[in-house]
């Protein structure tokens, strides 16, 4: 196949990219998009902050652009995400009870995945909740720890799966590609501690910010969808150029591939010139939308070479 979305359809898998609602006037991003990837994940805009950003009351324009655009099209759409530390809206802080914010959580969850009910086919429901260093399995410390302590995540899973049984349900970080780092270990204990105990979880996504990927980053997917599963690579860049970011590239969609629980991958945008890496170029088009080496080395992964 000669698009990136057919091609990772050949195997029943998707494709996808980042995308900013804020861009969907230039026609060049939009033809982009339309023509070589087959899922999308809202870079921004399903965030709590950007969502919700007062008590109760929802902005769901941005969002619903981009979501009506990809339904339009066909396009899986990974809903990113519900309960993270980072982009909250000012109302949710230490300042609330724990009862209060439980609330919050349960009804911004109730919301918004009521909203996209039929339309969404994996939430991220919790993004990046343990730490970086430290121990194995100790979570990064927020508003959602201090209040409502470690048991937050498991929370969050069971209140999602009330309110959609339908869709998937993913935890999703970054830094959990390589399988002996302790972070990783971190992840994968709760996993398999939530699959032991009939905490609803669906998938696991590895980010996959990456300068280059670990040598066991395909025994790490292995290892997770041995739990029980699905993985997604969700937010895919790779910093750097030419045949090193390409040689990245490929063995990122490799491993993917040999892992038949890794059902997607996503690109964390289209272009170069819209990436949050700024000053880098960690995509596979470049600011005017020309296809790099690591566009053909991807392509050619998903084709089977
Ligand atoms: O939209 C506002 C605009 O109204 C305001 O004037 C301007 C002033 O700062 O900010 C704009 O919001 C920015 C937003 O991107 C949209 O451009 C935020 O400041 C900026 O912080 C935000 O950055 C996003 C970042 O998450 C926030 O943590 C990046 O675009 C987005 O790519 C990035 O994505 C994250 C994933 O969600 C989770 N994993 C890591 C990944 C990369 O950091």
């Amino acid at each position: 196949a000669s698009t990136l979305g057919a091609a990772a359809a050949q195997s029943g898998r998707y494709f996808g990219a980042a995308v900013a609602a804020g861009h969907l006037g230039e026609s060049a991003y939009v033809t982009t998009w339309d023509r070589e990837f087959n899922g999308v994940t809202a870079e921004n805009e399903m965030k709590w902050g950007p969502i919700e950003p007062s008590r109760g009351s929802f902005n769901w324009g941005p969002a619903d652009q981009i979501v009506n655009h990809a339904v339009s099209k066909g396009m899986k759409i990974r809903g990113h995400t519900l309960v993270w530390h980072a982009q909250l809206p000012g109302w949710v802080n230490g300042n609330m009870s724990a009862a209060d914010l439980r609330s919050a959580m349960t009804n911004h969850i109730n919301q918004v995945m009521g909203h996209y009910k039929g339309k969404i086919y994996a939430w991220d429901v919790v993004n990046e909740a343990f730490a970086d260093g430290g121990a194995v399995g100790s979570l990064r410390s927020s508003v959602f720890t201090q209040k409502l302590g470690n048991g937050f995540i498991e929370e969050a899973f069971r209140a999602a799966r009330a309110a959609d049984p339908d869709v998937k349900l993913c935890y999703n970080d970054y830094n959990i590609d390589d399988a002996n780092a302790a972070k990783t270990r971190g992840v994968y204990n709760m996993v398999r501690d939530f699959k032991a105990r009939g905490v609803p979880i669906d998938c696991v996504g590895l980010q996959s910010h990456f300068g280059n990927p670990p040598s066991n980053y395909q025994q790490n997917i292995a290892q997770f969808a041995a739990l029980g599963v699905d993985v997604q690579i969700t937010e895919l860049d790779v910093g750097g150029s030419g045949s090193a970011q390409a040689d990245a590239y490929r063995r990122v969609t490799q491993a993917c591939m040999a892992v038949s629980r890794c059902t997607g991958i996503t690109v964390w945008g289209v272009t170069d010139k819209y990436s949050w890496r700024s000053g880098d170029t960690p995509l596979l088009f470049d600011g005017n939308y020309n296809k790099k080496p690591a566009y053909d080395a991807v392509l050619n992964a998903l084709n089977g070479g």
